[in-house]
């Protein structure tokens, strides 16, 4: 068992959502998106239509994180690569 520390708890929010969705439902961007070893299941196409959504999702300077065994190196991207596993807009 684990909980959010209560000095967090407010601007924490639990949804389920599916990144095949194309207009993704948030009504601000993000500092920060962590999306770790997700993306692994997706093909080539989907994986960069993920990644594009989720640069589209971050506000600008805004960071994102992906699994140490998953890479953007292979696709043209707007992101730029901050260290293994680390990306920001
Ligand atoms: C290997 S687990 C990784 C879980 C966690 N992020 C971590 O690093 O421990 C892969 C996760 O991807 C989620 N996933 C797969 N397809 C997804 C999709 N289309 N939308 C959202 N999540 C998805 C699965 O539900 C699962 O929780």
């Amino acid at each position: 068992m684990w909980a959010v520390n209560p000095l967090i708890q407010k601007d924490v929010v639990f949804r389920r959502f599916n990144l095949m969705t194309t207009l993704f439902p948030f009504k601000k961007p993000f500092h920060a998106i962590f999306c770790r070893n997700v993306m692994i299941y997706f093909d080539e196409p989907t994986r960069k239509a993920v990644v594009e959504r989720l640069y589209d999702a971050l506000t600008p300077g805004g960071y994102l994180f992906i699994g140490h065994s998953e890479s953007l190196h292979q696709m043209s991207s707007r992101f730029h690569y901050v260290q293994p596993a680390v990306y920001k807009k």
